[in-house]
This record gives C-alpha cells, sequence and structure tokens, in this order.
C-alpha cells in the first residue's frame, strides 16, 4: 500500500487531506464527496485517534483498474482473462515490495476506527482481505469480508454461503476446529485486485497476484499462525474463525446502497496485529465506486468469457452503476445478433444479471446515458425489449425483490446502418478551448 500510494501521487493521482478528519463519518464524508468530483485518490494524512494515515478511493477509477492490471489497449475483461486463467504475467506496472522489514506489533484498537454510515452498529474493517487454506487442500484463497471492530480480541464476520471462505470455516468447523485466517488491510493493488476473483477452488488466488504483479509474492511467516501473508501487506491481523460460535453483526450499509440489519455471523478471534513501518491503511466506503467498480470489473469479465465461447462479435461488456446489470457492446453480423447475445449474457450468471441491455460497437457502454440514448433513437420501444417474470435472481433474497429480467436489444435495425449512423462535429473532440474562450 505504502508503494501505491507514492504511486499515485507520483502520477498526479492523489489528492491530500492534512487537517485532522474524524473517522466517524467525516472520513467517509470527505472521501465520497470527493468521489463526485475527480478519480483521485485521497490521503488522510491525520485522522483522529489513530496514527496510522489512511488512503480511500484508490480503486474507484476503470481506467486505473486497467492500468493496474497492465491492460494497455485492450479492455478489462480481456486482459483480465489472460491473468485469471493462467496465460500471462503483467510487466510490473508497480515497484517491487520493500526488503521484508521487522514487522511492529501492535492492538486492534489502535488501527483506524471508521464508521462509514448513519446506522452502522460499530466501526467496520471494508478494504479487509481475508487469506486463509483450504483445510482440505492447502490452496490459498482470498476473499472480502467487511469486519465490525467489537474489542481487540474480537471482530464479528458475515461469510457469504457462496464464497470459499465459508466453505473451509464449514469444513474446519465439521471437526470442531477453528479456521485460522490472516486478515490484510492495507494490500497491494495485485493483492486486492486477485481477492476480487472467484477462480476454482483449487487454483491460489496467491499465484494469482503474482501474475498481476509480474512475479512470484514474497511472503512471511505469520507470528501466532500456521500461516505466510505477503511481506508487503501493510496491516495484517492475525486470527481464528472459533467454530459453532456466532454472535450479533450490524447494522451495516451495504454495498446496494441500503442496509443489512443485525444477524448472527460469525467470531474472529485476534492472536496477533502487525504492521509495516509507515504503514498506510486502506478504507473503503461500501457501495461507492472505490467498492463498486473492481466488483463490476470483475463481474463484467466473467459475463465476457462466458459470451466470448458462446456468440460472436462480443466486443466489451460493463456494468454500469452496479453488477445487477450487463451491458454488452457487440459488432453487429446478423438480424436478431442482439437477442442471441441476450440470450447468453442472461444464462453467464445467474445471480446479478437483473438487466441486460446489448449495443452497437459505437456506443459508450460505460455511460449509462449513450446506452440509452442507443435504445431510445435505433428503434421501438416495445419489440426491443423483453420482460422475464418470475426467474429467481440474487441468491440470498427471500423476499423475491431480486427476481425476474428486463432485457433490451438496442442495436439498430440491420441492413439500415447508414440511417442511424451517429452524426457527429469535425474537430469536436480535439479542440483546445483555451485557444477560444477569454
Ligand atoms: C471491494 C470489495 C469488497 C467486498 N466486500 C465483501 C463483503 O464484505 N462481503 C462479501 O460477502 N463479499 C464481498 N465482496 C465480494 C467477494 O468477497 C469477492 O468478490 C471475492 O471474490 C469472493 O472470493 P471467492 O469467490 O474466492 O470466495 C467484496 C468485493 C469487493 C471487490
Amino acid at each position: 500500500m505504502d508503494e501505491l500510494v507514492e504511486y499515485l501521487e507520483s502520477r498526479g493521482e492523489l489528492a491530500l487531506v492534512e487537517r485532522e478528519v474524524d473517522p466517524r463519518f467525516e472520513l467517509a464524508a470527505v472521501a465520497v464527496a470527493l468521489q463526485k468530483q475527480s478519480e483521485d485518490a485521497v490521503l488522510f494524512r491525520k485522522v483522529g485517534g489513530t496514527k496510522f494515515p489512511v488512503v480511500a478511493n484508490v480503486y474507484g477509477s476503470h481506467r486505473r483498474l486497467c492500468a493496474m492490471i497492465g491492460a494497455g489497449e485492450r479492455s478489462f475483461a480481456e486482459r483480465w482473462l489472460e491473468l485469471t486463467e493462467g496465460r500471462q504475467s503483467n510487466p510490473a506496472p508497480f515497484a517491487p515490495a520493500a526488503a521484508c522489514e521487522p514487522h511492529v506489533e501492535c492492538t486492534l484498537g489502535d488501527l483506524p476506527q471508521i464508521t462509514y454510515h448513519a446506522r452502522d452498529g460499530a466501526p467496520y474493517f471494508t478494504s479487509a482481505i481475508y487469506l486463509a487454506k483450504d483445510p482440505d487442500t492447502g490452496t490459498p484463497n482470498l476473499s472480502f469480508h467487511r469486519s465490525m471492530y467489537v474489542s481487540d480480541g474480537e471482530l464479528r464476520v458475515r461469510l457469504g454461503s457462496t464464497h470459499d471462505l465459508a466453505s473451509y470455516q464449514a469444513r474446519a468447523e465439521a471437526r470442531g476446529e477453528p479456521l485460522e485466517a490472516a486478515l490484510i488491510l492495507g494490500a497491494s493493488p495485485a493483492l486486492f485486485l486477485a481477492a476480487c476473483a472467484s477462480l476454482p477452488i483449487d487454483d491460489s488466488e496467491i499465484d494469482l497476484a503474482g501474475r498481476i504483479a509480474g512475479r512470484p509474492l514474497e511472503m512471511r511467516r505469520c507470528h501466532s499462525i500456521d500461516l505466510e501473508v505477503p511481506v508487503d501487506a501493510s496491516i495484517v491481523v492475525e486470527g481464528r474463525f472459533l467454530p459453532n460460535v456466532k454472535r450479533p453483526e450490524g447494522p451495516f450499509g451495504e454495498f446496494m446502497g441500503n442496509y443489512v440489519e443485525v444477524g448472527d455471523n460469525h467470531v474472529f478471534e485476534v492472536t496477533a496485529v502487525t504492521h509495516r513501518p509507515g504503514a498506510v491503511f486502506n478504507a473503503l466506503v461500501c457501495g461507492s465506486t472505490d467498492d463498486l467498480r473492481p466488483l463490476e470489473a470483475v463481474t463484467a469479465a466473467r459475463v465476457y468469457r462466458h459470451l466470448r465461447n458462446t456468440v460472436p462479435g462480443v466486443l466489451d461488456v460493463s456494468c454500469r452503476p452496479n453488477v445487477m446489470i450487463t451491458i454488452v457492446r457487440i459488432r453487429k453480423q446478423y438480424e436478431g445478433h442482439g437477442k442471441h447475445v441476450i440470450l447468453a449474457a442472461l444464462g453467464s450468471y445467474l445471480d446479478y444479471n437483473k438487466v441486460v441491455i446489448v449495443v452497437d460497437e459505437d456506443v459508450d457502454i460505460y455511460n449509462l446515458e449513450d446506452v440509452m440514448w442507443a435504445y431510445l433513437t435505433r428503434g421501438r420501444a416495445d419489440t426491443r425489449a423483453m420482460i422475464l417474470n418470475d426467474i429467481p435472481g440474487f441468491y440470498r433474497d427471500p423476499m423475491k425483490d431480486h427476481w425476474g429480467r428486463l432485457a433490451i436489444d438496442a442495436t439498430m435495425p440491420w441492413g439500415r446502418e447508414a440511417e442511424f449512423a451517429r452524426k457527429h462535429v469535425p474537430g469536436a473532440d480535439s479542440i483546445d478551448l483555451s485557444e477560444y474562450l477569454a
């Protein structure tokens, strides 16, 4: 994380806040207000109650995510598949981690205690990446799980049932054993992005982080548990998930934009906390662009992989403004092509994909206004939109709020391309306004 701050600063993509901010609401308020103005990250040098500086808004830029994985001229999805399928490594866009330094011990209470939303039940660690090993095979996995601060010895964690960590914990619990894990706060971009991935359960996400970084990660032993963590992790919380123990966690302002109420969730017993000298803590406002952009990017890549193997002409996929929508950009090749793409997209990821929209290759799929322009101007409203009733959606949805699908073929009519070609003003994209404005 510390190298990341230097990298962002050198690219002029880091705003600085020198005055002290309150970790209760004020830090999150500044981060969210800044997101409305720019895609820059922000470093808070002084945060009340802690000696750790805090960086936020690191991952809220699709352009920066592409740079982090070395996408070059390719889409995020195309490059991501090369990395996740093990076909290529990255030519390391970041400086390698500093050599193994002595790690300093501290307590959980020394870390920034950030409360993000009005009704959050306690301070939360939201950039919380858990590293754990499969109890049967030893394969390491990385995944995010928001963690509620209870005391220096205890965090409460909701382990989503579809995640590998939930399966590891359940198998350890079946043997009556705790599951050891390391919580990384302030990860390198490579580790952060690898934690976003859902690889097959036998594939190592530490190896993926190495491919994203362009070199195998240098690891060190934990102090109190039988695990290795990357030496460049800024802060590491060591501990174990207790078997057969659940305690109240929440409420918390979730990524969908509303609160999740108090529920009985897992207990993580903290056994040690260590940090690198000069460590920077990573804050992340759940459901803001800092959270959504990386989740969207990896979700879109998953849909892209399925489409690429099923239908021709698929150029790129986005999920804006969040993962409940899939927008597909195609080079249309035959009448009805858009509808074939809709069919394939609907089957690509059953949890999400509540709305699928297909557009022509000249439409900006990262701009919903442009996508809606295509639907509104390039054909009929009725025959290009389809509602599929009573299809189950999001996996934990007892009220069926995410059932049903809407699919829109917003491509132009086949054979009438000249009529629907987009007009443009020559020079408008390249003009230097300072030469004209007083
Ligand atoms: C920034 C970020 C934060 C996330 N936070 C959570 C979380 O708090 N709880 C959760 O269940 N999933 C969360 N997720 C989703 C998953 O943890 C994550 O996508 C991961 O890939 C799941 O890993 P696995 O499939 O290897 O188990 C988050 C994803 C991102 C990108």
